[in-house]
């Protein structure tokens, strides 16, 4: 009697066993068919930004979602220099060592972003009185920090955000005490640190068109200087229902008849009321809650709108596939998305793929779509 009890539960756990891990297999297999760098794989790598949390994988849904759908990673603060070099002759390498771990395990591609730029510097850059001394940080800074992950860093955000929206530099400290030759210089200093990383220059709204002649003047300043550059990051923080196409397909066809590729680095979609059009952190908006309509949910037309950009977006990029390298999405998961604090602190933004939730949104169906 005993023994047949017995047999009768061993048979039950078994069959219980053997039903859940077929279920569990269907439902991984469907999964994996289910993923953005899946789906993309013979067109561009699909990349996501990391912050902090997620490098130290602090989420464990979070971290199953980015392992999933992306290839490709780009660190979105913790390489920055007020992070990374905070006192001139200090460095702090803690979370960006973890970023290049975590790419690394995961076999992932990885983004450094950023080298130079004139936005999130430590507060001793901006005390730097004279050329020289600025000169010697750059190449100091430039030299420890492609130098230290040369081999791991698969590309490098090397200049971000050098031009004006007229096409002219940027006044930034970096121009005023070294003119446009900072530029050159941190190619230059780059390439010898890093030689078997790719280089590419990165800012926002450089496929409106009289910033776009200015990036293709920067870009052919760098490569006359005898220098290498292989890419352009269009960062492509976009309005959503306003995305200028046509000026994003006339920009990839001019920046790669520069023999070198595009990418697009920071995509996200503003869906909340912004007049502008952009990603300069000093432009911001006066806090106000008539600016912030949607804390309750995303309204249908609103969702299907966003569903639409994006479709319309990566149905250009797979057109232009040849000359794109990858996509990258500033951030995993609405929630994360810093357009919920810029340009105006406290909004609740659906800039993603995926929402709070991480559930996939209907724009991320229509993506998968295309491929199908
Ligand atoms: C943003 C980050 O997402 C925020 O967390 C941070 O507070 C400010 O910077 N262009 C860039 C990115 O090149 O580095 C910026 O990232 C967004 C605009």
């Amino acid at each position: 009697m005993r023994t047949g009890i017995r047999r009768k539960f061993f048979l039950t756990i078994t069959m219980v066993y053997v039903i859940g891990v077929t279920a569990c297999s269907v439902s991984k297999d469907v999964q994996q068919k289910h993923s953005l760098k899946n789906a993309f794989q013979h067109d561009f790598l699909i990349g996501t930004a990391l912050d902090s949390s997620q490098i130290v994988e602090s989420n464990k849904k979070v971290d199953l979602l980015i392992k999933k759908q992306f290839n490709a990673i780009t660190a979105e603060n913790v390489m920055k220099t007020a992070i990374i070099h905070p006192k001139a002759d200090r460095y702090n390498f803690s979370l960006a060592d973890k970023f290049v771990a975590y790419g690394k395990k995961h076999n992932m591609y990885l983004v450094g972003h950023t080298l130079i730029w004139h936005s999130q510097l430590a507060p001793f850059v901006e005390k730097i009185a004279s050329p020289e001394a600025l000169r010697a940080f750059m190449t100091a800074h430039i030299k420890t920090i492609a130098g230290r992950y040369a081999g791991s860093i698969n590309a490098w955000d090397v200049v971000n955000e050098a031009l004006n929206e007229d096409g002219s530099f940027r006044n930034s400290v970096f121009y005023q005490k070294l003119g446009e030759n900072y530029l050159t210089e941190s190619f230059r200093i780059a390439q010898q640190a890093a030689p078997a990383a790719e280089l590419y220059y990165n800012d926002y709204n450089i496929e409106q068109p009289a910033k776009r002649a200015g990036c293709i003047q920067l870009i052919k300043k760098i490569q006359s200087a005898g220098l290498r550059i292989d890419g352009v990051g269009i960062q492509g923080h976009w309005l959503s229902g306003k995305v200028p196409l046509e000026a994003i397909e006339q920009s990839i066809l001019e920046y790669s008849a520069l023999g070198i590729q595009v990418a697009i680095t920071e995509l996200d979609l503003e869906m909340l009321p912004r007049n502008f059009q952009g990603a300069d952190l000093e432009h911001k908006m006066k806090t106000d809650s008539t600016q912030n309509p949607y804390t309750k949910g995303l309204p249908e037309n609103k969702e299907q709108q966003l569903a639409k950009d994006y479709e319309d977006l990566f149905r250009l990029f797979l057109k232009h596939k040849d000359k794109i390298s990858r996509v990258t999405f500033w951030g995993v998961e609405d929630g994360q998305s810093w357009l919920n604090n810029w340009p105006m602190p406290g909004r609740t933004n659906y800039p993603l793929l995926f929402d709070r939730k991480l559930k996939p949104k209907a724009a991320y169906f229509r993506l998968l779509d295309l491929k199908n």
